[in-house]
This record gives structure tokens, C-alpha cells and sequence, in this order.
């Protein structure tokens, strides 16, 4: 017979543990007149019996319940499909903290945390030591901080032959800003890539043009652009981020951004660059937006990817309104503005296959391109034109 120190010290269990115990009736000692209980080898091998149970993930009540009766298969199954779910659960845990060292793939992680909390996923990519310039790529292209480098490497590689980095044309330009109710002294393009947008205003308007980009080489095509015109001082560069502008507040009549506001948040763009804004002054942005309200499960999925901040049209008028903006007009790009970025893509991606066989970078281009060609329609670029309302 034990004492309920002793049957403790055999089974490594507390002894309020074994008080609980006994009060489930898992276990009875005798009680002897000085009040002390006793415990027989039968109370010492039940003990041992429900932790072989419990070790099988079976809470203490199961165990009660599979030393009285038969063993309730169901409940056994139930709970083996827990323990299941807890493994993956585990695994997954597992798999990120690999990742996390360099052992596996990030770009899971990296777009659920875009989802949920894309301001954090950024300052948190800057406190790992990504420049904001390599931390906003991370976050829209390469999806995965180990194989950052080697993707954009590869991404660069198809676009530096290419003109437009994003769907454009002049006639679609134009048309944007002839929608403009005034003319402006002074315009601010964000996001000029190699300046074909540019080149559209500066040859239709009389305005000072400072065009800013934060990726060197596409200034250095702009500027080629140009060498050979006499721009008089009409045109100056900046190699600046989007998102801190250095211009004095009220400095542009007129902002211009096609396909760049995207990339610090369409929402977040309208409000940080409004002050630099003449009061009353005007705004041309486009954005990639949804022109149905039920698109393809397919598209949807790809854009909740790699846009999960697409909107319809009708949730950002009513953003650019709360912003403080009118909205003049707005309109669709055209087919031709798709055209004149795919083509040349889809070429360059036809020739760099062979040479860049396992690029998840051109593998990724591709999927787009191919996402362009089965659900473009559902989708599109709409281009805004907005007047900042006087406050
Ligand atoms: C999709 S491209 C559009 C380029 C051009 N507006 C066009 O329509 O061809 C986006 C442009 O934004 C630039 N960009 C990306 N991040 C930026 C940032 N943080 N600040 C300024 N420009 C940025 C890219 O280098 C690229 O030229």
C-alpha cells in the first residue's frame, strides 16, 4: 500500500494532482482512521494506465470515460484528427522558422502578412535591413526576403530592354489630360519610368516638368530620351521615393501619376501628396481596379496575390472623394495602352526563357501576362482625373 506522498513520488505526479484524481474517481484510496489515505498497486497502475492515455492526447475525462467502458472509437477518431490539425498547425510553424533562416520559401508568408497588416510587413522588411526602395520590391515582386536579390536581378533583366513598365499610351495620356480643367504652370510626375508619359507632356503642355522615379536607370533612359530636344530647362529628374516627396507644400498645379500609386497605397497617396498641391490644383492617377462585381474565382484569386488592395471603381471615387478630391472624370485605358506594354513583354519573355529557364521571376511575368489575356475586361486600368478641393 502507498500513501499519497509516496504513489506521488512513483507515477511523477503532484499530490493534488492525485487529490483531483481520486475526487474524478479515477483512483480510491482507503481512508484510515488518522485520516491519511492508503493506495493499493491496483490505484498505482490505474495511474499508469491513464497517462499511457493521456499521452495519446486524451484530456482526463476521455480517459474516465475509455477506463469504464469500451473504447469509444469515435471519440478516438475525433481526437486523432485533432492532434492532425495540431501537427500541421506545428509543421507550418516549422516551415516558417526555416524560411525565416533561409531554409525554405517566404512568399506565402510574405502575402498573407500583406493582407492583413501591409504597413507592418514594410517597416518590419526595413527593420531586417531592406532599403525602403528593396522593401516596397519585396513586398510587390520578389514575395520572399531570402531570394529577394537573385529575383530581382532576374526581374530587372526583362524590363531594362523595355519602354513602358506598365500599360500606357499617348492617345490614352492625352486624353487624361485634356480632361484637366486648367492648364498648370508646373507638374509633378511620380513614378515616370523611362518617360514616355513625360514626353506626352511635355510636348502638350507648357508646364515645368519635375519627374521622379527612385530606379536610377529609368532616369537615365528619360534624360536620353530628351538629350537630343531643346527642352530649355523645361524638364528636371529626381531620383526620389514616391513617399517622401522633397517638395515644399504647394508647389505643383498638377500631380501625374500613371501606374505608380499603387506602390505606397492608392489611399496613402492621395492624402501625402495633396499638400504639395496648389490649392485647387489637379491630380491624374490610374490604378488597377475591378470593372465587375463578380469577377472569375481565378482572377480574383491572382489579384488577392498581387493586389489584395484592388478596388472596384465605385470604393475608390468614394475614397478619392473622402480625400478630398473631385472627381472631373475618370475613364478605362484602352486596349491599345494593354497592348503596347504586353507585347513587347511577352516578347522579351519568349526570348529570355530559354537563358532563364528556372526564373521564378519570369515564371511569375508570365502568369500575369496570361491572367491579362484570359480576364482582362473583368480588370482594368482606370485613370482618374481629380481636383484637390479647396480647404
Ligand atoms: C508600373 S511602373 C510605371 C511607370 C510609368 N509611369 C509608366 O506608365 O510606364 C512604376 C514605376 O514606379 C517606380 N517606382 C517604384 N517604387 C517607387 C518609389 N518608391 N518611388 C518612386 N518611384 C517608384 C518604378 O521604378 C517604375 O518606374
Amino acid at each position: 500500500m502507498y500513501r499519497i506522498s509516496e504513489l506521488a513520488a512513483a507515477v511523477g505526479l503532484s499530490r493534488t494532482a492525485l487529490l483531483y484524481y481520486e475526487k474524478q474517481q479515477l483512483i480510491s484510496g482507503k481512508r484510515l482512521e488518522n485520516g491519511y489515505r492508503l493506495y493499493s498497486d491496483k490505484d498505482l497502475q490505474r495511474v499508469r494506465l491513464i497517462q499511457q492515455l493521456q499521452a495519446g492526447g486524451l484530456t482526463l475525462k476521455e480517459c474516465k470515460v475509455c477506463l469504464e467502458k469500451k473504447i469509444d472509437r469515435d471519440l478516438l477518431k475525433n481526437r486523432l484528427r485533432q492532434l492532425d490539425e495540431d501537427i500541421a498547425l506545428k509543421q507550418q510553424s516549422r516551415a516558417l522558422l526555416a524560411a525565416m533562416l533561409g531554409e525554405g520559401d517566404l512568399r506565402a508568408w510574405h502575402e498573407d502578412l500583406e493582407k492583413v497588416a501591409p504597413d507592418a510587413h514594410l517597416n518590419w522588411l526595413v527593420k531586417q535591413g531592406f532599403s525602403e526602395k528593396e522593401a516596397l520590391r519585396l513586398k510587390w515582386l520578389s514575395k520572399d526576403m531570402n531570394d529577394h536579390e537573385t529575383y530581382m536581378n532576374d526581374f530587372m533583366k526583362v524590363y531594362e530592354t523595355l519602354e513602358r513598365w506598365g500599360p500606357g499610351s499617348e492617345k490614352d495620356t492625352l486624353k487624361a489630360l485634356s480632361l484637366v480643367p486648367e492648364a498648370s504652370a508646373d507638374i509633378l510626375e511620380i513614378g515616370c519610368g523611362k518617360g514616355l508619359s513625360t514626353r506626352v507632356l511635355m510636348e502638350n503642355t507648357e508646364a515645368s516638368i519635375t519627374a521622379i522615379d527612385n530606379e536610377p536607370s529609368a532616369l537615365a533612359r528619360l534624360k536620353e530620351r530628351f538629350e537630343k530636344q531643346d527642352i530649355s530647362g523645361r524638364l528636371s529628374s529626381v531620383c526620389v521615393s514616391m513617399t517622401e516627396l522633397p517638395f515644399e507644400i504647394e508647389s505643383f498645379g498638377l500631380i501625374w501619376s500613371e501606374g505608380s500609386a499603387y506602390i505606397m497605397g492608392v489611399q496613402k497617396a492621395l492624402t501625402q501628396w495633396k499638400p504639395i498641391l496648389r490649392p485647387g490644383g489637379f491630380m491624374v492617377v490610374s490604378d488597377l481596379v475591378w470593372l465587375t462585381d463578380n469577377p472569375d474565382q481565378e482572377a480574383m484569386a491572382h489579384w488577392q496575390q498581387d493586389y489584395p488592395d484592388m478596388q472596384t471603381i465605385s470604393t475608390r471615387l468614394k475614397q478619392m472623394n473622402a480625400a478630398g478630391y473631385n472627381v472631373v472624370d475618370h475613364f478605362s485605358l484602352s486596349r491599345e495602352s494593354w497592348d503596347n506594354y504586353c507585347e513587347p513583354l511577352k516578347k522579351r519573355i519568349h526570348d529570355l526563357s530559354p537563358v532563364m529557364p528556372d526564373s521564378l521571376a519570369l515564371k511569375n511575368i508570365e502568369t500575369e501576362l496570361e491572367i491579362y489575356r484570359k480576364f482582362l475586361g473583368q480588370f482594368g486600368y482606370q485613370m482618374f482625373v481629380l481636383a484637390a478641393c479647396r480647404t
